[in-house]
């Protein structure tokens, strides 16, 4: 099948706008809570509506594109990914954010094509952030290109971890083990709520690594484009290639500085998306 990057590229940027209307307009509500694995993994009615939403969409004008979504997935669908076009979606990330009307929650939407990752796009609606990448045609927010930064050392380095959604003890361990091994080694720790805003960030240069174990495919996908497309790196958390299926990753604005924060690491092995 032919694979045209930009006529995709138009209507995801116009399923992800629409998809932010559905967001903004349920954002300050009262919203009806579900749970998923566990108490703090939550799903709303918004997850599912603009994840429906997306999949109208992808049928409407490419019905042979492959889908992965967060709530598909969740309701027992497989994960498969081929080499087939394949939008890979979460509807609402940073969900537990958007369930407190937190500001720190937006769509997160990659589209893939043999594997690799053609298109990102992560969209905060309610700060109405759009960062968006297309492979080799850099990384831009509200348009305007974007850059990681240039930081190289830990010690001057604003780093992301964040706490999940699992509270399994093991996890929880490693958790607290990393962040007790980095919180004297660097400037500072933020762990705001969301994978793909947390990618968003490293990739604009407000922090300068993030990291995470426990993370899905659609928690990750549109970040690694974008953050790469600015200049910064995406890799495993034991140093090798990035598998967007492993559950793990970090990036960082320069391998160097990735480097420098892995050895900290407790590493956690997980189950493959
Ligand atoms: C979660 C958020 C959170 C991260 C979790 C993710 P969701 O995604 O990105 O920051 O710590 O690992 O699962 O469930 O809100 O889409």
């Amino acid at each position: 099948a032919e694979f045209d990057v930009e006529v995709v590229f138009t209507v995801a940027l116009k399923a992800v706008k629409d998809a932010g209307e559905i967001i903004k307009e349920a954002f300050y509500k009262k919203k009806a809570v579900l749970t998923k694995s566990c108490a703090v993994d939550l799903v709303t009615e918004t997850d599912q509506a603009v994840e429906k939403m997306l999949i109208g969409r992808i049928k409407e004008n490419f019905p042979n594109h492959m889908f992965i979504g967060e709530e598909s997935v969740a309701a027992g669908e497989k994960c498969d990914l081929t080499d087939e076009p394949t939008w890979i979606v979460d509807p609402v990330d940073g969900t537990m954010n958007f369930v407190h009307s937190f500001p720190h929650s937006c769509i997160s939407l990659a589209v893939l094509y043999h594997k690799d990752i053609h298109i990102g796009i992560i969209y905060n609606p309610i700060l109405d952030q759009m960062f968006t990448a297309k492979l080799g045609q850099g990384a831009f927010l509200n348009d305007k290109p974007i850059r990681a930064s240039e930081e190289t050392e830990l010690g001057k380095s604003l780093v992301i971890a964040e706490f999940g959604t699992n509270r399994d003890l093991q996890k929880m361990e490693s958790v607290l083990k990393n962040i007790t091994a980095l919180m004297n080694k660097v400037h500072g720790l933020r762990a705001m709520g969301s994978a793909a805003l947390n990618m968003a960030s490293v990739a604009s240069g407000g922090a300068d690594c993030y990291f995470e174990y426990g993370i899905h495919v659609w928690d990750i996908a549109a970040g690694t484009l974008i953050v790469r497309e600015a200049g910064g790196v995406c890799i495993d958390t034991e140093g090798g290639p990035l598998d967007l299926m492993s559950r793990r990753m970090i990036c960082a604005s320069s391998e160097k500085l990735a480097l420098q924060i892995i050895p900290l690491l407790t590493q956690l092995k997980l189950e493959r998306d």
